[in-house]
């Protein structure tokens, strides 16, 4: 039997992580992969406060300790004070992948103006992808409709574990060999 994919998901709040109000970000990026994928895997969540330190630590955590394939964030991508998460991210990643970032802004600016005010970016940890969203519970779906197509083959090209779409929610596409 094939070991289930981890997932990360990252929420980055300061009043989310001190009970101020629900976390809503988490539980809609588990939704959306739990919809999304038919091959077997496991999320690993976290509630964290925008600190850079500490979005780094659980990032890096996530990816070699833990050994999630994916990770996610939600948070901290804006233009405020303590909105970190893009610094942290490629505090710890060693490939940027720019074109993530680039797709999910274009693709928020047919829904909200304030798209562009979003910084979200990816990249690549050891066997890891890390993704950032903004933290808006409904960018989620807006954010990963647009990348999830493309995110089984960035994990195949780094050796992770193969995962499969639900062609009805999301078809992953995979170039032909
Ligand atoms: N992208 C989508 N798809 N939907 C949204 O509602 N909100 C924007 C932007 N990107 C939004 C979006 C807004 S208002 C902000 S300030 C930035 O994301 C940054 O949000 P964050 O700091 O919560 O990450």
């Amino acid at each position: 039997m094939t070991a289930a994919a981890r997932i990360g998901i990252v929420t980055v709040s300061d009043r989310a992580s001190a009970g101020v109000y629900a976390d809503e970000g988490g539980p809609a990026i588990h939704d959306y992969f739990a919809k999304a994928l038919i091959s077997p895997w496991e999320a690993m969540a976290r509630v964290i406060p925008d600190d850079r330190e500490l979005i780094a630590e659980t990032l890096i955590e996530l990816a070699d300790g833990e050994g999630c394939c994916l990770i996610v964030t939600t948070g901290g991508t804006g233009p405020a004070p303590r909105d970190v998460t893009p610094e942290a991210t490629e505090d710890v990643i060693e490939k940027p992948m720019p074109g993530f970032g680039e797709l999910m802004r274009q693709v928020s600016l047919a829904k909200v103006p304030t798209a562009i005010l979003s910084r979200q970016t990816a990249g690549i940890r050891g066997k890891a992808l890390i993704v950032n969203l903004p933290g808006r519970p409904r960018a989620i779906a807006e954010c990963l409709d647009a990348v999830m197509p493309a995110i089984p083959y960035c994990i195949d090209l780094i050796e992770g574990p193969r995962l499969e779409t639900d062609p009805a929610v999301i078809a992953a596409f995979r170039p032909k060999k």
